[in-house]
């Protein structure tokens, strides 16, 4: 039997494809031998992982890329849901899928060993493939400074000097719920005032457009994600993206502290997973020092995995020191996070 419409599995020659409706799908896709993965992430981006797995253990995986509502989509299926494992990224959609209650809580020693603490559910219910540090991209030419911490980002000497995305995306809502995590409500929100204070023009745009905003001299610093410069730098598409990657230093704010914020990609097994016993090998490879490696070349992120190897462009930014806050109590202040940026109407501007 064939893979029903809309998947992609091993070996097909694909572009991204739409999700379509598989809530009907034939029985054969779930026989042994498969796995079925419901996925936040490109395709393009777990491809590699996938050919290994399937290269390693025999088993065919089939992909369905959804760009949103993968959960709602699992609720809908319910129990005919062909969805064995869930990838995504951020903290916040790993929890989603927990509290919607699609997720089973997985007791796993292999799986354990390889991703520490910190970046996984205590219950079991999702666990961290790779961090991905939330940086300050420094002008190379108008900052002199090696070192900034979050804290510094609210000093009036910033006045007018700071690009970043929207404070109700994920990304900001994690770092600054890490803020409340380590300086209380009330400090942070201080904080968050002074951040807003600094700020260049209103927050919009993706983490790559703050740096842009650098490359044009719109501001001097700005908040993102370390993987973009790596996905700035090499990208032969859009050229003009490794200009503005070209401008820009990394500096780790708080290494010299606790550490630098971390968000992560993970994975979840799904409940009733029809093809378990399969979606918890993929899990075990996944969080393995092979397929660890694969992920962070491919997507330039950091493995969870202690010791194993960085690409080449992300070790160029040079050593990360993430901050151990367990991502489960980043987690449980998001919501509180969301609510400090209306109140000090951060998008608004400084
Ligand atoms: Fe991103």
């Amino acid at each position: 039997m064939g893979t029903p419409t809309g998947w992609l599995s091993n070996g097909w020659k694909h572009g991204i494809v739409a999700a379509m409706v598989v809530a009907s799908m034939p029985v054969a896709a779930q026989a042994e031998g498969e796995v079925n993965i419901y996925s936040y992430r490109q395709p393009t981006l777990i491809e590699p992982l996938l050919t290994a797995f399937t290269e390693s253990t025999g088993i065919k995986t089939n992909l369905l890329f959804l760009d949103k509502g993968l959960v709602e989509r699992i609720e809908a299926e319910g129990a005919n849901s062909p969805a064995d494992v869930i990838l995504t990224v951020d903290i916040g959609r790993l929890t989603q899928a927990a509290e919607a209650g699609v997720t089973e809580a997985l007791d796993n020693d292999a799986i354990e060993a390889n991703i520490p603490a910190e970046f996984r559910d205590p219950q079991g219910n999702w666990f961290g493939l790779t961090t991905r540090g939330r940086v300050i991209y420094a002008s190379k030419d108008r900052v002199a400074d090696d070192a900034i911490t979050y804290e510094q980002l609210a000093d009036p000497a910033w006045k007018g000097r700071i690009c970043t995305r929207s404070g109700q995306h994920d990304y900001n809502i994690a770092l600054i719920a890490s803020m409340i995590a380590h300086h209380g409500v009330d400090e942070a929100e201080t904080w968050l005032r002074g951040l807003k204070e600094n700020l260049a023009r209103k927050p919009a745009g993706s983490d790559r457009a703050q740096a842009q905003g650098v490359f044009a001299g719109e501001c001097d610093i700005a908040l993102g994600n370390t993987y973009y410069v790596g996905l700035m730098k090499n990208n032969d598409k859009e050229p003009e993206q490794k200009e503005w990657a070209a401008a820009i230093k990394v500096l780790f704010p708080n290494v010299a502290d606790r550490g630098t914020h971390v968000n992560v990609s993970g994975m979840s097994l799904v409940k009733n997973a029809p093809n378990r016993d399969n979606a918890i090998r993929l899990m075990e490879f996944l969080a393995s020092a092979e397929a660890q490696e694969i992920y962070a070349e491919q997507v330039y992120e950091y493995p969870v995995t202690p010791g194993a190897r960085l690409s080449d462009d992300v070790a160029s930014f040079g050593e990360i020191k993430p901050d151990a806050l367990p991502l489960s109590e980043i987690a449980a202040l998001r919501k509180q996070a969301s609510e400090l940026v209306d109140k000090v109407r951060f998008d608004e501007g400084g």
